[in-house]
């Protein structure tokens, strides 16, 4: 049994893989968070009674809060393990103010570096994203060779953390490894995203806003999957490599955004049409052959499939996302821990 500090963990994918922690090993888990508008401590409440889950409010970039982290075991032992979620994550708020994304993901990440190599960390997970790789044309995927030619301030940051990684690798032998994923879809996805934000708008009548003309690609990856393969990465990966995840889904915008009307029973007239996001990519397809032969993992989930399943989650748990919608949910961690 082994501790593990997962930073993000009360976000959207890390709290799904905290949760995969506590069902599926006997691992001790710290979920470090600073709790932005994006973290949302009710995505785990039902797991705050777990002896082995712990949660500690800090932000990566300060180093004196990251240290508290690192040392909130009862008897101060560091943690053997850290799995690096947390960042600014969405593109259309980089678009409009890149301070944040800077500030948590380049600075954040480094301080996060020099607290875990200067504690002896056996293995440390960077988590990242296919978007560093830049845009496609109409064919080929990205490989883990594939150059990084970041498009958004999002995704610049992003590549400036997995450099940072990469050097400190190279430089101090730092045990880390690097996963770059395609999007994710599914359960306590914050709705500001493609798939939660229409699904949630659609529910109640509002216009669904489609960028441009509607035929950029995404590989869709289902997050219980992404999951699966850090977990497989964490133990069996090796420390220097990178490893590309996806789902092997690629489809249109327009084709999900239509799905979901179909599957929620709702017409197309919801649909509209608005101005392109500036620099929009267009196209973004994982290449995961190098997974899949050295580790063995696949995705389990199929597009059809987990999109249903994704609907009917956001339709049991309307209250979920109209508290996060309405700002409601900021007020949990105040009644739960009695403070701001
Ligand atoms: P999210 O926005 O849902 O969650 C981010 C979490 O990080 C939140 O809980 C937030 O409170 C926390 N956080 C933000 N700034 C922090 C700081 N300074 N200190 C401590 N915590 C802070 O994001 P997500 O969609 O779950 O993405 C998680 C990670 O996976 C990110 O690194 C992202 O780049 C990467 N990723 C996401 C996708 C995707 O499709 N969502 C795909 C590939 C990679
Ligand atoms: P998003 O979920 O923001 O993920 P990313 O930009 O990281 O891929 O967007 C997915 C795709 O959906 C992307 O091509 C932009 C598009 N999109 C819309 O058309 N309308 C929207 O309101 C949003 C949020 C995204």
């Amino acid at each position: 049994m082994s501790k593990i500090l997962v930073t993000g963990g009360a976000g959207f994918i890390g709290s799904n893989f905290v949760r995969l922690l506590l069902d599926e090993t006997d691992h001790e888990v710290i979920n470090l968070d600073a709790l932005t508008y994006a973290g949302n401590l009710e995505n785990l409440a039902d797991l705050e009674s777990n002896p082995r889950y712990s949660f500690v409010r800090a932000d990566i970039s300060l180093r004196s809060e990251v240290e508290a982290a690192f040392s909130s075991a009862p008897d101060k032992s560091s943690p053997e393990m850290v799995v690096h979620f947390a960042a600014e994550s969405h593109v259309d708020r980089s678009v409009l103010d890149a301070s944040a994304f800077v500030n948590t993901n380049v600075l954040g990440t480094q301080v996060l570096i020099d607290v875990a190599r200067a504690r002896g960390v056996e293995r440390f997970l960077h988590v990242s994203t296919d978007e560093v790789y830049g845009s496609l044309g109409a064919t080929g995927k990205f490989t883990e060779q594939t150059p990084l030619q970041p498009n958004s301030p999002y995704s610049a940051s992003k590549t400036g953390s997995d450099l940072l990684v990469r050097a400190a690798h190279h430089t101090h032998g730092f045990p880390a490894m690097i996963t770059r994923c395609s999007n994710n879809y599914g359960p306590y996805q914050f709705p500001e995203k493609l798939i939660p934000l229409m699904i949630a708008n659609a529910l109640e009548g509002q216009k669904l806003p489609v960028y441009g003309d509607g035929l950029n690609v995404r590989d869709w990856i289902y997050v219980g999957d992404h999951c699966a393969a850090l977990l497989a990465v964490l133990m069996q990966g090796k420390a220097g490599e990178v490893y590309n995840i996806g789902g092997n889904e690629e489809r249109e915008n327009i084709w999900v955004v239509k799905t979901i009307l179909e599957l929620l029973g709702k017409g197309e007239e919801l649909i509209e049409y608005v101005k392109d996001r500036p620099g929009h990519d267009r196209r973004y397809a994982i290449d995961g052959s190098k997974i899949a032969q050295e580790l063995g993992w696949k995705p389990a989930h199929d597009f059809a499939g987990g999109l249903r399943e994704t609907v009917t989650w956001y339709l049991d748990n309307k209250d979920w996302w109209q508290r996060v919608r309405s700002g409601a949910y900021r007020e949990y961690y105040k009644r739960q821990y009695g403070s701001d």
